[in-house]
């Protein structure tokens, strides 16, 4: 480690003592990340994501973290057909909780500036600090159509979104009455006030796969949210240290987050047998199959494999799947943390149903592991 001090986000930096930082992914959209049939499946609307926050905030969970989406991806559900805008969601949930982060998700390209810039103070006062940006460039074209827009060369969406955190940022600063002049936003007499919340800024995380995704969580953020799978576990730990090395090179602090589906059940039949009843049985194919191509993944019949790539789009398509009992749980978010992880973002088939044996078997056995803080102190 080199002698420099790294610039580490004040709110990341004196945020609780968990090493590892747990929180809900997705809860925003209409079957989480469940494709599945199940009429039981996720609503994702106001009153479940209420009660789910308010459990989360009661439980120790640290933070809520939703998908920016404007649109379902069809089949029989239409998976992802109601999705909750994520700035005005956080806004009422920081309203409705006292001690977890809640993210937006917020596309770049989608939101003038000024007026994200404005709407994330507003979030931010409302939760005392509590708010946190999720910042993404959009990949979804027939999403950009809906709004007239462009979805951009990949690296021309990295430059589009550098200017916009810069005049985010220099709009959440000290300064008022600047201009800002670059290629993409010529703003003039900017002046924007409230500032956020006590003197400090929101964190920011960037969740991206590419090399240009992760130069830029690099320059400008506080966390990187990546994807990764268990079989490969013993990779991350080498990306993870790359990622984090490469930050500190820059003289910044970045902690790194990833994604899970989580089955946790007494015995590892009965977790099995959920996921596969969930997940599997009555899987929502048409949607899959209508998610698969947006994907780079073919519907193709033909290849030997189209069963168990098809199967891999059931439960989120980003992320590993834990299924097992408490120990099995606990023992494979320890295996992340060790990986170098700093979070994880989690989702369950229902968020409220599961929490609570959750936080009954699980989180004391990462607490009695040293990952996570006894509640009561945390
Ligand atoms: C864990 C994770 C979560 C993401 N969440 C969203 C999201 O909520 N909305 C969205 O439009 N894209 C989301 N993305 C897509 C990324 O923003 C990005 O477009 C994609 O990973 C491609 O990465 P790249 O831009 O580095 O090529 C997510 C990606 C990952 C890995």
């Amino acid at each position: 480690l080199s002698n420099t001090v790294a610039h580490e986000n004040a709110r990341l930096a004196s945020w609780n003592g968990n090493r590892l930082k747990l929180g809900f992914f997705a809860p925003n959209c209409s079957s989480g990340r469940s494709v599945t049939l199940l009429p039981e499946r996720w609503s994702g609307d106001w009153s479940s994501n209420l009660a789910l926050a308010r459990l989360a905030d009661e439980t120790g969970i640290d933070f809520l973290l939703p998908i920016g989406r404007w649109k379902g991806y069809g089949g029989a559900t239409d998976f992802h057909g109601s999705a909750l805008e994520t700035i005005t969601w956080a806004t009422g949930l920081l309203a409705a909780t006292k001690r977890l982060v809640v993210f937006g998700t917020v596309h770049a390209p989608l939101f003038h500036p000024v007026v994200a810039a404005k709407q994330m103070v507003t979030a931010d006062h409302v939760g005392h600090g509590r708010f946190g940006l999720n910042i993404v460039c959009g990949w979804n074209a027939g999403e950009f159509e809906m709004f007239g827009a462009t979805l951009r060369e990949h690296e021309q969406r990295y430059a589009y979104a550098q200017e916009w955190i810069d005049a985010v940022k220099a709009m959440w600063g000290d300064r008022d009455d600047f201009d800002f002049d670059g290629e993409f936003f010529h703003l003039e007499g900017v002046r924007t006030k409230p500032k956020p919340y006590g003197g400090t800024q929101p964190m920011i995380m960037n969740a991206g796969a590419s090399a240009d995704g992760l130069a830029f969580a690099s320059r400008n953020c506080d966390a990187y949210f990546t994807a990764t799978r268990l079989d490969t576990l013993e990779n991350a730990r080498e990306r993870v240290a790359a990622i984090k090395a490469h930050a500190r090179s820059l003289g910044r602090t970045v902690r790194v987050f990833t994604t899970a589906e989580v089955y946790c059940r007494p015995t590892r039949a009965e977790a099995e047998e959920r996921f596969r009843y969930c997940c599997i049985e009555n899987a929502d194919w048409s949607a899959v199959e209508a998610i698969m191509p947006l994907y780079g993944r073919p519907v193709d019949r033909t290849d030997p494999n189209f069963a168990e790539h098809r199967r891999r789009f059931t439960y989120g398509f980003s992320g590993f799947l834990i299924h097992g009992t408490p120990d099995d749980v606990a023992g494979t978010l320890e295996r992340v943390s060790d990986a170098g992880f700093d979070g994880v973002a989690f989702s369950f088939f229902d968020y409220v149903a599961d929490l609570p044996y959750f936080a009954q078997e699980v989180l004391p056995r990462l607490e009695r592991a040293g990952i996570r803080m006894p509640r009561s102190v945390s």
